[in-house]
């Protein structure tokens, strides 16, 4: 068949075959199928869509694409989580040592930030010597050593990936779910794991505006596990605000410290999502019997400090000066110039935040990229001292910011300000989690 046909036939609502999908993928990846026919096609499946199935095909034909990690010589159940990105969500530095404190296997490729998320890669090499660029076997033996390690993507996993997404950026496709599902699903694939727990978000800070989207999301890449042989669970959860309180990447590393020594209330929401992701990690994992043993255990390993006593290992194992991990010493990694308190101009209730614009405003400081090549200042950034349904005077600080470079400071202000709308009357709290969505509920 020639590929216009097959844009033809997606264009026409019809279902593409899996060694349709093959052709097209290994076509698109070798130069035979041109950028304009991968572009048309992208659209088309942006309005016609795929089933469970197409999309499922499209993961796998993506996955193979590249190199594939094989992680079956070390023991268990390999659980990885994966967050379709928020701000100030520092979880993979507290749930990954939580969770091989109590025995389970996480061998986890991250990211960075870019734009207003963060990375945790970025998170990690905030403190000094840390590596995240790790050959595969001396991975597999921090993490056979220690149960958690987190590294760089290695190698060439999932060219396709690179290349389609490099396309819908440009194309106006990016929020097409199926592509969305098949790009997250194909690179958690491809790097080893046996089980994913995801944490789809949804809100102002996130790709997936409202939780019917991310539902749709969560239930497709749900179902790409179940028809590739992998077991996956989805959260989704709130957006809207950022989950911790700090924003910036030692600022984040330093409240990682401070939630696995104890230090987070069990009423806040990182500390919540921490559990839940906790929790379905063990599940999965065959690591725990019931939610309930689950999330004794999780709390034990702060209560004993044995999560802490992991991440300290993974430091050092990965190179890094491990004994920043505490939470005293910490304080010399957020070290700056000046604290600014940025304070409430009037009277009232938080009622909404717009999180994309806080990411943004502690990006303007430093602590994210505009670009690939922009340099991070690993120090600043901000640190929340409201959440919404929160009451405030004026003179009240909403937050502090860390600041080195004061080269966009006014504009990170400006910016931060109109992201906190105080209003004269109590609105509802959007809840921290939704819902859960396990192979049961398709
Ligand atoms: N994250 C990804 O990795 N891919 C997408 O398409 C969207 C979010
Ligand atoms: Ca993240």
């Amino acid at each position: 068949m020639r590929f216009v046909d097959l844009i033809e036939k997606k264009a026409e609502g019809f279902s593409l075959s899996e060694e349709e999908i093959q052709d097209m993928i290994s076509g698109y990846v070798e130069g035979s199928v041109p950028d304009y026919q991968m572009s048309a096609m992208c659209m088309a499946i942006l309005q016609r869509g795929m089933s469970d199935e197409e999309t499922a095909d499209l993961t796998m034909a993506m996955m193979h694409s590249g190199d594939t990690v094989d992680l079956s010589d070390l023991p268990g159940i390999k659980v990885d989580k994966h967050s379709t990105g928020g701000v100030g969500d520092t979880t993979t530095l507290a749930v990954a040592p939580l969770v091989a404190a109590c025995g389970g296997t996480v061998a986890k490729m991250s990211g960075r930030g870019l734009g207003h998320t963060g990375g945790t890669l970025d998170k990690l090499e905030s403190v000094p010597g840390t590596s995240v660029e790790i050959g595969l076997e001396e991975f597999k033996e921090i993490v056979r050593k220690n149960g958690a390690a987190v590294i760089g993507q290695s190698g060439n996993l999932v060219p396709a990936d690179k290349k389609i997404y490099a396309l819908r950026d440009v194309t106006a496709t990016v929020r097409s779910i199926p592509l969305i599902a098949s790009s997250i699903m194909s690179k958690k694939l491809a790097s080893g794991a046996d089980a994913i727990v995801l944490d789809v978000k949804t809100g102002s800070g996130a790709f997936m505006r409202t939780v019917e989207e991310a539902e749709k999301l969560a239930r497709l890449m749900v179902s790409i596990g179940n028809l590739t042989g992998r077991r996956v669970r989805a959260l989704i959860t709130d957006m809207n605000q950022p989950l911790g309180t700090a924003v910036g990447n030692a600022l984040e590393f330093r409240e990682a410290v401070q939630l696995l020594s104890g230090m987070v209330p069990e009423t806040d929401p990182l500390y919540q999502v921490c559990m839940l992701l906790g929790t379905h990690m063990m599940l999965l994992g065959n690591i725990a019997a019931d939610e309930r043993e689950a999330r004794a255990r999780l709390k034990a390993a702060i209560a004993d400090g044995s999560g802490l006593r992991v991440l300290k290992n993974m430091i050092a194992l990965q190179h890094g000066d491990s004994s920043y991990v505490d939470p005293e010493k910490i304080e010399e990694l957020v070290r700056v110039r000046r604290k600014i308190d940025i304070t409430a101009k009037t009277d009232g209730f938080v009622t909404a935040m717009n999180a994309e614009n806080i990411g943004t405003a502690a990006q303007m400081l430093g602590a994210g990229r505009a670009t690939k090549e922009d340099v991070i200042d690993p120090a600043v950034g901000l640190v929340m001292k409201v959440r919404c349904g929160d009451a405030v005077r004026t003179g009240d600080t909403l937050c502090t910011m860390y600041v080195n470079d004061e080269t966009n400071l006014a504009d990170s202000i400006d910016l931060f300000l109109q992201a906190v709308t105080i209003s004269e009357n109590r609105q509802a709290v959007p809840p921290m989690i939704y819902k859960v969505i396990t192979e049961e509920d398709l």
